[in-house]
């Protein structure tokens, strides 16, 4: 167990995608659409596919184990795993069955939802127990496979989301804190603007009584309402989340978000008068993998040696609930 009180260092990263690779092509082929409309509109030109055998629980697992290796510790030696996740193989959680997968027999796992912002979310909340001194080595992963879900009729969506993993080691450290600031934030009433809704049919069980059957379909989305929300809020919220760690645009070595369109990454940049050579996107790969898009892409770029050890980043996830939020940390 760590001090109450101890900071917190990302010592490791990892992420594992599908290795079936859809493109734009393949999608015209689809729906009526194109790759310049696609690449012009949101930067994406692939996207990685689970297929029937390749479960969530499973590329959580590689993501974690890369992890786990970078860190220098086993599956072991972790207290808490927290998987943020908007589509777990079981609707009770996977987080037990990665735990299972890696062998963490001594920590406690759980999902978090919170769509998009899920890995933001549960960086911060990691940070909490680690602060507390309740955990001292604690793996946070964001994971989604948004093709289970997709409408694949429907070209204002089915273009836009991929499959992936992505994990992080969280331990407590007695000296110095590298989670420089966060921020979170949510809107109920703008729920409507993005979903992946139960829809059930009455089921009549006895007399006055009847229970609703149904299941999950598919996501639908206003576009241009969460691109306004987007490009409104998540300057914002890193502006707040800077202003909280005391500094300023100019100090922040790379800028890193939910990769949902490269317009809103350009646009929030801009905002923030982030040079383009400091902002970290693999949205043409992989399109928008959901609470997996930042950790994919951090882990990338680390292992491209692009971000360095103490390099400040500003992250920021957002997307449904509506949630949104920032989290300025210093890498390794
Ligand atoms: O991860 C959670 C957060 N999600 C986001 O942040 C997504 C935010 N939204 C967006 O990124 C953009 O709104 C989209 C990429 C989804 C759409 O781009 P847009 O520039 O806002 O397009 P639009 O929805 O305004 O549609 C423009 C036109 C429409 O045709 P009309 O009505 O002008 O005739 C659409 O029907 O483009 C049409 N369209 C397409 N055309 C070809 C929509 N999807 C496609 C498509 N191919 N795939």
């Amino acid at each position: 167990m760590s001090k109450l009180g101890a900071g917190i260092a990302i010592t490791g990263i990892g992420s594992a995608a599908p290795k079936a690779i859809l493109s734009n092509d393949h999608l015209s082929q689809m729906v009526e659409t194109s790759d310049e409309w696609i690449s012009t509109r949101t930067g994406m030109k692939n996207r990685h596919i689970a297929s029937s055998t390749e479960s969530l629980s499973q590329i959580s697992a590689r993501a974690a184990q890369q992890a786990l290796s970078m860190a220098g510790i086993t599956a072991a030696d972790l207290d808490l795993i927290i998987l943020a996740t908007s589509t777990p193989d079981d609707l009770f959680g996977s987080a037990c069955q990665v735990q299972s997968l890696i062998g963490a027999t001594k920590a406690v796992a759980f999902d978090l939802t919170a769509a998009c912002s899920g890995f933001i979310f549960a960086l911060i909340t990691a940070s909490q127990f680690i602060r507390t001194g309740v955990h001292q080595n604690v793996l946070v992963i964001g994971a989604d496979i948004l093709s289970h879900w997709v409408d694949w009729s429907d070209r204002n969506t089915c273009v836009l989301f991929g499959d992936g993993a992505g994990a992080i080691v969280c331990q407590g450290i007695e000296q110095g804190d590298r989670l420089l600031a966060f921020e979170m934030y949510s809107d109920g009433s703008q729920n409507n603007r993005l979903n992946l809704p139960y829809i059930g049919e009455s089921k009549p069980l006895v007399e006055d009584i009847e229970a609703s059957v149904g299941t999950y379909r598919p996501i639908v989305m206003n576009g241009r309402e969460v691109y306004r929300f987007a490009v409104a809020k998540v300057p914002e919220v890193i502006e707040k989340a800077m202003f909280r760690a005391n500094i300023t645009s100019e100090q922040i070595d790379w800028l890193l978000l939910h990769q949902a369109n490269r317009r809103i990454i350009d646009a929030v940049a801009q905002r923030l008068k982030i040079p383009r050579e400091k902002v970290l996107s693999n949205i043409a790969e992989y399109g928008n993998t959901s609470a997996a898009s930042i950790p994919l892409a951090l882990d990338e770029a680390v292992r491209q040696g692009r971000v360095q050890p103490g390099d400040i980043i500003a992250a920021s996830g957002f997307g449904a609930g509506l949630t949104w939020g920032s989290a300025i940390f210093k890498w390794g």
